[in-house]
């Protein structure tokens, strides 16, 4: 069994269809879920799904030691952000080399980095005038959002498209490919 965990520092709706998709597999468990915020939507996702939380402050996070424990004590093998919005410290990075993923709502190497995340990115992509965009699913290294690319797909951006449109589009298509991706992804470790 393969057991994982989900950091998420908001609504988590990425993290409970991740959870939902994984709930009958014998192979992959949805083990922790892991926020920066106390306030964060996805502890009472985690709480409704039956699924172990903790909540790290910023510092705890940058230092890693104390996270990097827990992990071990739940056997966590895979890490996946899904809404993450810190930088993962490189010694979190070393423990779980090739072993975090992150999906990020837009066609990278476009309108990534820091401080691009969730709406900031949509109102990117429509302020840019881009006709697509679409998810990256991709490895985690020391900067934001640079590492290999495992998966994309793309979604039309129509002139007159809203951002909140744009994000709708974007989330259909996380729903859709980023549980599967991440089965993929375990099937080869
Ligand atoms: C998702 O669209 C995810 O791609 C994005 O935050 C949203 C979280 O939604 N991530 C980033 O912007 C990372 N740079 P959710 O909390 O409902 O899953």
């Amino acid at each position: 069994m393969k057991r994982i965990a989900i950091f998420a520092s908001g609504s988590g709706s990425n993290a409970e269809n991740i959870a939902n998709y994984f709930a009958n597999s014998d192979s992959v468990q949805v083990a922790l879920i892991v926020a920066n915020n106390p306030n964060a939507f996805v502890l009472e996702r985690a709480k409704r799904l039956g699924i172990e939380s903790v909540v790290v402050t910023k510092d705890e996070f940058k230092a890693a030691d104390g996270l990097i424990t827990t992990l071990h004590e739940h056997n966590i093998d895979f890490i996946v952000l899904a809404g993450f919005l810190l930088l993962v410290p490189a010694k979190l990075i070393a423990e779980y080399p090739g072993r975090i993923v992150n999906i990020h709502p837009a066609l990278l190497p476009k309108h990534g980095g820091k401080g691009m995340y969730g709406d900031h990115v949509h109102e990117a992509v429509v302020a840019a005038g881009d006709k697509e965009s679409g998810i990256t699913i991709h490895l985690i290294d020391e900067n934001y959002d640079q590492g290999t690319t495992f998966f994309q797909a793309t979604c039309p951006v129509y002139p007159g498209d809203t951002a909140h449109d744009v994000a709708e589009k974007v989330h259909a298509l996380e729903y859709k490919h980023f549980p599967r991706v991440i089965d993929e992804i375990l099937q080869q470790l």
